[in-house]
Formats: structure tokens, sequence, C-alpha cells
């Protein structure tokens, strides 16, 4: 599109406000944000340049996830919640590279992200998509979409990548998650990706009111409590990890860089 034609949003989309989904598409270099997203992500990348490396980072942890849950351990059934937009490859992709069998609920908040997942992700009989919050899981795990295509008594792994992060103190990350167990049999996972507090990055503070003032909330915590919203599960190896030590021999992306200290990642069992 030419920089002087105004862009054109799809109906009930506001393409004035920017929301998590589309700054973090452009991150990923996709196409589905507008300016109102670009620029919130361009004060970002002002501050930290290498911020979509954040954003790769964690692609390569969610692919190394679901790679060994797919594979190693035979999970088929799989809800990626807050999934994003649609971007190169998806977590249907991924898991069924290794294991045919397959099969993904995409779940998202924000309206763009049902009307191009529906048109991308949605796959009869292996991929569907449903628009869903986080903060209502017995919405979610009741959706008719899910249970036609889910088999609750069975293992299921849900992903929760860069989300939680968007869940502020007071509506208590902890219980959100533990909210999510008892619609899991015994044998589910929780993969779970995070932006990370170290404690020793002086952009992070700057990097958190640039995103607190365009978006409205990210939240950089540090490891022991991001660890603490996996209380109940049985933390598998290595534990709690940047996203590129994580699962150190599973397949290796393409990207290693110190600001992927800025994202953790975490496994968790439902025993
Ligand atoms: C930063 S993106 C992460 C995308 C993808 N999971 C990844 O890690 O590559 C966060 C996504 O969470 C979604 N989201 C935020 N709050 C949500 C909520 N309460 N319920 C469902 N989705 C939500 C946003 O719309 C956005 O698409």
């Amino acid at each position: 599109m030419a920089d002087d034609l105004p862009e054109s949003a799809p109906p009930g989309i506001d393409p004035t406000t920017p929301t998590f989904a589309r700054v973090y598409d452009y991150f990923l270099g996709g196409k589905d944000n507008f300016a109102a997203d670009r620029e919130v992500a361009d004060m970002v990348m002002q501050l930290v340049p290498e911020a979509p490396v954040v954003a790769q980072g964690n692609r390569v942890a969610i692919e190394r996830a679901v790679t060994y849950l797919a594979g190693e351990l035979g999970i088929a059934q799989f809800v990626d919640i807050g999934s994003g937009l649609p971007t190169s490859s998806n977590v249907h992709q991924f898991a069924r590279a290794v294991n045919p069998d397959a099969k993904v609920v995409y779940v998202d908040s924000d309206p763009i992200v049902l009307a191009h997942g529906r048109a991308l992700l949605t796959e009869t009989g292996v991929a569907t998509f449903i628009q869903g919050d986080l903060y209502e899981p017995e919405k979610i795990f009741g959706d008719p979409a899910l249970t036609k295509l889910l088999d609750l008594d069975e293992p299921v792994a849900v992903i929760l990548a860069a989300i939680i992060h968007h869940v502020p103190d007071e509506r208590d990350p902890a219980g959100v998650v533990r909210g999510l167990h008892e619609f899991l049999a015994p044998g589910s996972h929780i993969m779970l990706t995070h932006l990370h507090d170290s404690g020793d990055d002086p952009r992070v503070e700057e990097a958190k009111k640039i995103l607190q003032s365009g978006l409205g909330g990210s939240y950089f915590r540090p490891a022991a409590q991001i660890e603490s919203f996996m209380d109940g599960l049985t933390i598998l190896e290595p534990g709690l990890a940047h996203v590129t030590e994580w699962r150190p021999n599973g397949p290796v992306g393409p990207l290693e860089h110190p600001l992927h200290t800025q994202m953790v990642a975490v496994l968790g069992r439902k025993d």
C-alpha cells in the first residue's frame, strides 16, 4: 500500500487504538497492523532497537515446547490461549510436523485475530479458532467448537505464550493460571512464556512505561514470581529459563541474543 493511502480495517476493527496482537505482529514483521500500532512499537524500538528479537525468541520457545509436547510426550491436543495473529508458523504446524494426529484450538480476545485466524488457521478436524477471554476459562473450555475438536477427558497442552504478562497483579495471574487446572485431565501440560525483569536492565523501566501508556499493561516480573504461577503443577526440566536456553536439547532456533533474557519460558504437568 502507498504511504499516502489510508489503511482500511476489517469491519468492527478500530485501527486507531493499538492492540497487543497488532503491535506484536509488527515486531514479527507481519502486515496485520495499523499506524497506531506501529507508533507504539516504534517508540519501544527507539529505546530497545532489538525488541523484535525478543518476540522472535518467544516464537522459538513455543516451537520447542510444542515439538517436545507433541513429539516426545505424544500430546495430541493443544489450546493456544492468546494465540495472536497468524504468523509464518503456528502451533498446529509445529505439532503436526511431529504428531500427525495433533489438533489445535486457537483462542484470542482481539477481534482482528479472530478475523485473520478464522481465515488462515482454521482447518476442518485439525485446527479451529474461537474468540475467548483468558479470564473466562469456563466459556473457552465449554465452547462447542472446542469440545467438538478436543476430548477433555484426554491430556491437553495449554500454551500461554506472552499473555500472562498482560495480567496485572490485581487480577491475580497465579489464580488465572490455576483456574485452568480444573478443565485439564491428568497428564495435561501448561507452557508459559513471560516478560522477565532480571533487575539489571535499566531499559526495562522505560519499556514498561511506553507499553503501559500505549497499550495499557505489560508487566515484566521476576523469575520467582513467574515460577509461582505454575504452583500445583510439576515443573519439567530445565525449569524456568530464558527462552533460548529453555529445552536446550530441543530443535534450536536461529536466534541467540542477550535480549532473550527479557523473556522466560516454563513448562508444567498436571499429575
Ligand atoms: C503478545 S501476543 C502473543 C501471541 C502468541 N501467543 C505468541 O506468544 O507468539 C498476546 C496475545 O494475547 C491476547 N490477549 C491479551 N489478553 C487476553 C485475554 N484476556 N484473553 C485472551 N487473549 C488475550 C492478545 O490479543 C494478543 O493476541
